[in-house]
Parts: C-alpha cells; structure tokens; sequence
C-alpha cells in the first residue's frame, strides 16, 4: 500500500502542528491587543507629562526679565532624558527646551494634541491663549521594543509546548492503542490453524465491531473446516470394512480359480481395492492431521520412533535406507504417533519416488531437525510448490494417492514445526529433500 502511515505518527504531527498554530494566532492576538493597551497607557503618561510640565514651563518664560529667547532648561543632574519637550510660541520660534531635546524630532509650527512622526510620539498642549505650546516627544523605539519584548514573552512557551505536545499526545495515542496493538499481536502470533475466537471486551468500542466480525469469520471458517474434516474422517472410517472385507473375500477368489485370464482379471479387482483401501488410510490419516492434536502434552524421544519406522520400511527395500542418528535423546512436544506418521510418509516418498538404486538418506540431528534425502530426477520449483496440495502428484508412474505431503505439512504445522522441501538435494546435483525444522 502506497500510504500506510502510522495512526501515532500521524495524530503526534498533526495535533502538534494544531496546537502550534492556534497558540501563534492566540500570540499575534493577544500581542496586538496588548500593544494597543499599552500605547494608551504610553499616550496618558504622556499627555500627563506635558500637563504637569505646561504650568512650570510658562511661569518660567513669563518670569525671564529679558522677554523671549530660547532657553534650555537646566538639568539639576547629568542624564539621558527620555521623553524630551520644547515650548514654543505659535509661530514656532523657540522659548524653552528640555537639555537633551532636539528641534528636528517636532515640527516646523507647533501642534495640540497627538500625533506621531516615523520616530516619535509627540503631544501638544497650549497655554496662555494659545501663544505659548509645549510638546513632549517620547521615542516610540521604546514602545517597539516594550511590544516585541512582550511578543517573545508569549512565544517563549512554544519552545517547551512543541515537544511536550509531541510526547503528550504520543503517550496518550500509544496508550488508547494499546489494547489494539495487543489485538493485533494476538491475530498475529497465532498459528494458521488456531481458529480460537480473539478476546474482544478489552477493545476500545470504536475497534469492537472488528473484533466481533473476524470473531464472526473465524466461526464460520471453524464450522465448515469441521464439517469438512468429519465428513472426510467418517467416510474413510466407514469404507474401511467394507473395504476390508471385498478385499479378503477377492484374495480367497483368486485362489480357488484357475483360468489364467480370470485370475488376471481378478487380481486387477484386487490391486485396485487395494489402492481404494490405502487412500481411505490416507484420508483418514489427513483428517485426522488436520483435525490438530499434533502436539502433546510432555516431550517424547523421537530418536526410538525414527528407528522402529526406519527399520520397519527397511524389510520393504532392504539396504537402501541409511539412517543417522544422535545418541542423546532428542525431545519434543510433537505427538508420537502424529511424528511416525509424517516420517512414515516422507520415507516411504523417498523410497517410491527416488532412484531405486540410490539410498535413502534419513538423519535426525540432534537439534530435532530431520532430513529424508534421495536420489533421482529433479523437480521443477513450480510443480514443488504445488507438492504440498492435496491429490497433488508430479511422477504418475508410481502407484499413489498425492495425500502423502499434504498429511506431513499438516503435522508439521499442528506441531509448529515447518516443512521444506527442496529439488536438487543439498550437495546434490539432483534428487529430492524434505527437512523438518522446529520453528
Ligand atoms: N522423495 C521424493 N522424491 C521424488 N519425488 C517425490 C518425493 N516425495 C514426493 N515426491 C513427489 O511429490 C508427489 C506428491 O507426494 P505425496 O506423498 O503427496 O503423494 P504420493 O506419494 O504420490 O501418494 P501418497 O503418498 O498419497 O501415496 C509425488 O507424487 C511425487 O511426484
Ligand atoms: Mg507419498
């Protein structure tokens, strides 16, 4: 899938990024209303300022005995002055200025009331019948840096905001997914053949109705595989007999006759129910790999059951099979009979289908893995994927039913084990390999 992205990922970035976002236009809010604040408590101090200065500044002029001339007014100790005025008449000239006031910052004729240059705050007053204004200038650089100051102030928390959001929200994700992940984990650790309803209560409800509908799936999936498998167990159960019978009643026939062509005739009866009886052994023996209980409850050596099997077969091809076996026991939870029947069917493979002049090679190692190699003719990859299926055969010369790997598979998977199966043989340049690896 293109986009598969991670629902943490995701929530983390995007609420983060909400968060930040709503928090910088909460900043430019509140940063422009509290300059706006501010520059009315700026602009009051101001017009205060020349209110109170107006009447001393007046008396001052009034009091010179030598009329007008500008005068600048004595600083009672060396400073810098903030807020800086000039008083002057209405044409403009000057009468008295603050000492560190410069005539530029104002303009040509004097003004009432504020008014601002690209600098300064500037606010007028007049007295005397408007022949006598005072102007108090005060640097709005001041002003700037108060509003950028108290902008920074309000960014600050961003800094620490961003990761704490990050991590917050993290948590709380992973925490309110932590019961889907451990869904998840369930579904997942299972085997494919434990078809067991998954524990739905401890979901979050959003995540329920999934739960109830792969419980819903796996229901159904359980009824139809087990009516599969009795069905299939039952018929080969109740052909056995009959099977058995047909079979013991044609082998006393073909003694008693002696025409050759109906002896012929009969004996063709008989090797096919033979071969009818053998693929009813065979049927039952998948339902019942399938049906589980490939497992046991304690651990087993395998290494005596490898052997009676081994030697077993071995009075059908006498000295073709070469075993190879630990001396220490090799325990497993693998059911015994479940194990003979998987080792039955892959060394009976090997005889039937490998070069009959080659050995068998069956080794048990000591780690429990086991390897039944042969000889003869390779198969293509293609036809040994298909290997496994049921009724599936690659070599039609040989007499079979095709159930005999797809029995092994089955065991092998109910006992948690896999099964590989490889042509050429390993170190070899043709032949066939099954090896048997708990997982
Ligand atoms: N050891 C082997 N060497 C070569 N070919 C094999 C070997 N084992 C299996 N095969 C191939 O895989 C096919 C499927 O094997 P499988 O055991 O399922 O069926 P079968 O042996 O033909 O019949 P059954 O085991 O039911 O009597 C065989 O027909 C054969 O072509
Ligand atoms: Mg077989």
């Amino acid at each position: 899938m293109a986009t598969r992205n991670s629902l943490q990922k995701t929530l983390g970035i995007g609420l983060t990024l909400g968060v930040t976002l709503l928090w910088l236009l909460g900043v430019t809010a509140s940063g422009l209303v509290a300059q706006h604040e501010m520059d009315e408590v700026f602009d009051s101090a101001l017009e205060e300022t020349a209110q109170r200065i107006l009447p001393l500044a007046v008396t001052d002029i009034l009091n010179r005995e030598n009329g007008n001339g500008s005068q600048r007014a004595p600083a009672l100790k060396d400073h810098d002055e903030y807020l800086t005025y000039l008083v002057r008449d209405a044409q403009g000239n000057l009468l008295l200025r603050s000492h560190d006031a410069n005539p530029e910052v104002f303009g040509t004729t004097p003004k009432e009331g504020f008014s601002s240059t690209p600098t300064h705050r500037l606010y007028g007053v007049s007295a005397v019948s408007n022949t006598i204004f005072l102007e108090v200038a005060e640097p709005l650089a001041h002003r700037r840096e108060s509003a950028l100051e108290a902008g920074l102030a309000l960014l600050f928390p961003l800094i620490v905001l961003v990761p704490v959001s990050l991590m917050g929200v993290w948590w709380i994700v992973r925490l309110s997914l932590r019961r889907v992940v451990d869904f998840q984990r369930g579904i997942e650790s299972r085997g494919a053949g434990d078809l067991s309803p998954v524990a739905e209560d401890k979901l979050p409800r959003e995540f329920q109705p999934i739960a109830v509908a792969v419980n819903r799936l796996l229901d159904r999936l359980h009824r139809a595989l087990e009516s599969e498998r009795s069905f299939t167990a039952n018929s080969a159960h109740e052909l056995r007999t009959p099977l058995a019978t047909a079979l013991a009643k044609v082998q006393r026939l073909k003694i008693r006759i002696s025409d050759d062509q109906v002896k012929k005739d009969v004996t063709e009866i008989e090797e096919a129910l033979r071969s009818l009886s053998m693929l009813s052994g065979k049927l039952l023996e998948l339902a019942k790999a399938e049906g589980g209980g490939a497992l046991s409850q304690n651990q087993h050596d395998l290494v005596p059951i490898l052997a009676m099997i081994a030697s077993d077969l071995e009075e059908q091809a006498p000295g073709r099979i070469v075993t190879s076996m630990p001396e220490n026991e090799v325990n497993s939870f693998i059911d015994p009979d479940a194990f003979a029947i998987l080792v039955r069917n892959l060394i009976e493979n090997a005889l039937k289908h490998g070069s009959p002049n080659e050995p068998v090679e069956v080794s048990l190692c000591e780690d429990g893995r086991l390897i039944v190699r042969n000889g003869g003719h390779t198969i293509s990859p293609e036809q040994l994927k298909l290997l496994r299926n049921r009724f599936e055969r690659s070599n039609t010369n040989t007499s079979g039913s095709g159930l005999g790997l797809a029995i092994a598979d089955a065991i092998a998977e109910g006992a948690g084990m896999t099964l590989y199966l490889r042509s050429p043989a390993t170190g070899r340049q043709d032949g066939f390999e099954a090896e048997l690896v708990a997982e």
